[in-house]
């Protein structure tokens, strides 16, 4: 097995800097209650919240999607959730990838319910060659082609999550 680096880290961390400063402009002078998405965004997330300048609240949570994928809405479990009331807050979740974007359109549309004062979503990384669930990125890192991909919080088997870099896995 072989793992071929797609982005690099400098590149990522560039990006995340970009990203930060961009969610510090439009949230000025509000509060954040961000939310990440476990397994995948732990790293991202975590790298995020260090240029963030805006007071932060950080919850995570963990979901997954079931079903045969035709529904946007209704299939989605949530694994663990959210500790704190969203009512009223600023809200983004802080996603790996949006791949067929059924887990977060499925979550968006659940969350949507608590009524937060706004629901944004940042994503590390979008693969519009597979979408299926149309959902709004409001922020998004890197757009990719389709390719599985590794690394930085990304897992294959639960593997290779704690690469610094984005990886192509090639099975040879
Ligand atoms: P979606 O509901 O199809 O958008 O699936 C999103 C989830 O599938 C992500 O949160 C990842 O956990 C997983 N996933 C999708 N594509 C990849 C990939 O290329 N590498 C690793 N995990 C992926």
């Amino acid at each position: 097995m072989a793992v071929d680096v797609f982005v690099s880290e400098e590149k990522i961390q560039k990006r995340v800097v970009e990203l930060a400063e961009q969610i510090n402009r439009d949230y000025a002078g509000k509060e954040l209650m961000i939310v990440g998405i476990l397994n995948g965004a732990f790293m991202f997330c975590a790298d995020l919240i260090r240029h963030i300048k805006v007071p932060v609240q950080l919850e995570f949570m963990s979901a997954s999607s079931y079903g045969d994928g035709t529904e946007s809405s209704g299939n989605v479990k949530i694994n663990m959730d959210v500790k704190k009331e969203m009512t009223g807050k600023h809200v983004l979740l802080i996603e790996d990838i949006v791949d067929t974007g059924l887990t977060l359109s499925s979550l968006m549309h659940l969350l949507e319910k608590r009524n937060p004062a706004s629901l944004k979503l940042c994503s590390l990384l979008y693969k519009p060659a597979r979408i299926k669930h149309q959902v709004k990125i409001d922020y998004l890192a890197f757009e990719i082609e389709d390719h599985f991909v590794i690394g930085y919080g990304l897992d294959y088997a639960g593997a290779y999550r704690e690469l610094p870099y984005i990886g192509i896995y090639k099975n040879d």
